[in-house]
């Protein structure tokens, strides 16, 4: 398993200090809001549960899943909501959670459909961001970290759903996925 990490690109250590500054910097700009974080699953879960702990504000967090990913590991370009959120997001201030923006289709997607839900407002985190690959004007409104056009696993991140338990982000060895 780890063998076909081939580099550590963010260690524990510095996801951690960066999730910590990312949930100070929310809990100053949404004081005072009604929040609800929508977790975006499976990926964004290990992500989505350090970060509202580092958000010292009452909160509410809902789960979605979508996909546009099959095992490969570029975007089909379609998204399907496969659980959708449990409670309604009207007058509420939402966080959409993802573990990484790529080309940028997912947020694009699912905020268009929440902004449908007439949410007070509405904005995107993830926290890694492969700004080189998006296809569309999507930006992220909190990242956490700008990565290189790499596939990368771990705290979440999955290749045809593994690697997501490693406690860093690592650059998946692409001998894995060309033989595939
Ligand atoms: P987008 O719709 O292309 O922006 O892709 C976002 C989704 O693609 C994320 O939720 C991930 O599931 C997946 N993804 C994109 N890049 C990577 C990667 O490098 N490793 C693992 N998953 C990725
Ligand atoms: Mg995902």
């Amino acid at each position: 398993m780890k063998e076909n990490v081939k580099e550590i690109l963010l260690t524990k250590e510095q996801i951690d200090a960066r999730v910590e500054e990312m949930g100070a910097q929310i809990t100053r700009e949404y004081a005072d809001k009604n929040v609800v974080v929508i977790v975006l699953l499976k990926g964004a879960a290990w992500f989505a549960t350090d970060l509202t702990r580092a958000i010292d504000l009452p909160l509410r967090t809902e789960f979605m899943v979508a996909s546009s990913y099959g095992d490969g590991t570029s975007t089909s370009g379609k998204v399907n909501v496969r659980l959708d959120l449990s409670e309604s997001i009207e007058g509420k201030d939402v966080l959409l959670v993802d573990d990484i923006i790529d080309s940028g289709v997912t947020f694009a997607a699912i905020s268009a459909m929440l902004m449908e839900r007439k949410p007070a407002s509405l904005k995107t985190v993830a926290l890694c961001d492969k700004v080189e690959r998006r296809v569309n004007g999507m930006q992220a409104d909190y990242v956490g970290f700008v990565i290189p056009d790499e596939f990368v696993v771990g705290y979440g991140l999955d290749y045809a759903g593994d690697y997501r338990n490693l406690p860093y982000i690592g650059v998946l060895d692409p001998a894995v996925y060309s033989k595939a």
